[in-house]
């Protein structure tokens, strides 16, 4: 979860650094700190807190250099404090290194360590890392063959870099099991290596990834690739498409609002070369699928996290209800000791924003090692989860910086729209009728989340009325039961405030004894199958006192008359209505947050990718 940067070239390496880590403070921000070798020396920084702590104690006590690695940390062991920031040095000041991940054995390490003299200065694990590289060191006296054996020393799944004084022209950097990417950067003259592709993509968008059990010795003119044990890899080159600027907040407060008013955009480039509009027919190439495979699938699990899960709890309506495939959703940190049930007729179908999540990734490997399909439905280019399936539909939503996911909540209710298509249409269950009018229903998508972000004001009103309540109730029914979840969660994970979801019919075994005047009740209640239902809740809500925030159709007066305040969307086809009803509340999240005065964009105890169980 922690970000990783570094450079070897001749530019000075602090600022390239703390630029990259500013890109990458989403992925943890307990502490951050950099190293650069210095007139021959390691020069490290570091220090607890955000990045701007970081700089500061820079501008303070300069540090310059032409290869360095920065880090910025989101704590695993060990309390955030300056002590227990990235870099970790060895103790005769030789070896520099930081890591993302977590040291199983680190223990075992550190008993065998101390037993030798070593006096550890931190309560990380990474610094079994660096102790074991100087020891190392002074067996094989060669920088690489020593990291070799360090690395393979290490239980758990990790992205390590580290550097020498005594090889001043290489950075090794390794990547082990599922704990977050490594990505090296060529540019012309300089090399970069980071865990994720913001990082570096203002200096180059030529990249590398690493396998897991792989890596790499970079030198400022290229990188040589290997398996950990030693033998040679051919690198596999990919070019980022994705523009820099989107990784910067432009004239918004925070990416998460920018990031909320940028899914018209996202959707449009989802929907791009993926539908024939003539036709009504869908295109997916890139999942491998025709008419045999689909009609050998028997079951659909959709494995994933928070808000990912969440999306694949409305896929599974649309999986069911287009495709006619029996789907279930199972959280991935369950879904991997569970002893699934799952065998060749099986679709495992992961969906994650970063492709780094480690619960994500130990699912897929526990449905391929039963032999099921594996395919995912991914944003981060190059990442694991999408290497790692059979078949991928890429997110077009470009980086997601915020740590509340929005626009790749969206994109991939989308995607699972088109899939249920593909499949309906190539199992045979879809009339030419259907299909038409399925896809038909999708131009008008963009649009509808338009005129959603267009009502920012009312929806900031009745943040303001609210903004104050200690707990909210978020109800919804059948499609839009996941929104319910998805709208409760953005609250929580960004105000602190404590948030509840419930399908709504579920009220009167238990949650409806909360409801009194302090408890708002967000009801989503657009005009769908399951609208009479919804209307009754509310009447039962207010029967009690509670405040009701209804999420509901435009024009709709009947519940404009009971709600005492209402978030209105456009009318689209119900199976489509998620990817409307979810805008209001993200919108209602984020303006409580901002005027509770929270960092938005790096909520406490959170980071972006969680790359460690
Ligand atoms: O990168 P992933 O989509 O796999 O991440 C899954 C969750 O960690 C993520 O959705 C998390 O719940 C977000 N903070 C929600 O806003």
């Amino acid at each position: 979860m922690c970000g990783i940067v570094g450079y070897i070239g001749e530019k000075n390496a602090t600022p390239i650094i703390l630029g990259g880590l500013k890109k990458l403070e989403y992925r943890g921000y307990d502490s951050a700190g950099m190293a650069v070798l210095m007139d021959g020396r390691i020069e490290v920084r570091r220090d607890a807190g955000k990045l701007e702590k970081l700089a500061a104690l820079i501008k303070e006590s300069p540090i310059a250099g032409s290869a360095g690695i920065g880090h910025t940390r989101w704590a695993t062991h060990g309390i955030p404090s300056a002590r227990n920031a990235h870099p970790h040095l060895s103790k005769d000041g030789n070896f520099v290194v930081v890591h993302n991940g977590i040291v199983e054995n680190f223990l075992t390490l550190k008993e065998e360590l101390e037993a030798e003299g070593v006096v550890f200065q931190s309560d990380t694990d990474t610094e079994t890392i660096v102790h074991l590289l100087e020891k190392n060191y002074t067996l094989t006296h060669d920088l690489i063959s020593a990291a070799r054996k360090t690395l393979l020393a290490l239980k758990g799944a990790h992205g390590v870099v580290m550097m020498s004084r005594l090889e001043p022209d290489k950075i090794v950097a390794a990547r082990i099991g599922n704990a977050g990417g490594v990505v090296i950067g060529y540019g012309e003259g300089e090399m970069f290596v980071a865990s994720d592709i913001p990082a570096i993509l203002d200096h180059t968008r030529r990249v590398v990834f690493l396998e897991s059990g792989q890596m790499a010795v970079i030198t400022r003119d290229g990188a040589s690739l290997s398996t950990l044990t030693g033998l040679p890899v051919k690198p596999e080159f990919h070019v980022i498409s994705w523009d820099p600027v989107a990784a910067e907040k432009g004239e918004y407060r925070h990416f998460m609002q920018k990031e909320i008013h940028e899914q018209v955009r996202s959707l449009t480039d989802t929907l791009a070369g993926r539908v024939d509009w003539e036709d009504a027919r869908v295109l997916l190439p890139s999942l491998n699928l025709n008419r045999e495979i689909a009609e050998k699938i028997q079951k659909i699990t959709i494995t994933a996290c928070g808000t990912a899960a969440h999306a694949g709890m409305v896929g599974k309506f649309l999986l069911e209800h287009i495709a006619r495939i029996p789907t279930e959703v199972d959280i991935a940190s369950e879904f991997r000791y569970r002893d699934p049930l799952v065998n060749a007729n099986t679709v495992v179908l992961a969906i994650s924003q970063s492709g780094e999540t480690a619960d994500t990734l130990a699912a897929m490997e526990e449905a391929r090692r039963k032999g099921a399909m594996v395919w995912s439905i991914v944003n981060a280019i190059g990442s694991q989860a999408m290497r790692i399936a059979d078949g991928c539909i890429s997110m077009q939503v470009g980086p997601e910086i915020g740590v509340a996911s929005t626009k790749a909540f969206t994109a991939p209710l989308v995607d699972l729209y088109l899939l249920a298509i593909l499949l309906g249409d190539l199992r045979g269950v879809l009339t030419q009728r259907d299909r038409q009018k399925l896809v038909s229903d999708l131009s008008v998508l963009p649009d509808a989340v338009g005129r959603c972000l267009d009502r920012e004001n009312e929806v900031l009103a009745v943040a303001r009325a609210l903004k104050d309540t200690r707990d909210a109730l978020y109800l919804g029914r059948g499609i839009n039961m996941p929104i319910a979840y998805e709208g409760a969660l953005k609250l929580k994970e960004i105000s602190y405030i404590h948030a509840e979801a419930y399908p709504a019919g579920e009220m009167k075994h238990g949650p409806i004894a909360l409801v009194d005047k302090d408890m708002p009740v967000v009801a989503i209640a657009p005009q769908d199958l399951w609208y009479d239902k919804m209307i009754s809740q509310i009447e039962q809500v207010k029967a009690r006192g509670g405040v009701v925030v209804a999420v509901a159709t435009e024009g709709d007066q009947r519940v404009e008359s009971l709600a005492d305040h209402v978030f209105w969307v456009p009318r689209v086809n119900w199976l489509l209505a998620p990817v409307v009803t979810v805008i209001p509340l993200q919108i209602f999240a984020y303006h409580i947050a901002s005027l509770r005065g929270l960092d938005v964009d790096q909520p406490r105890n959170l980071a972006k990718s969680v790359t460690v169980e």
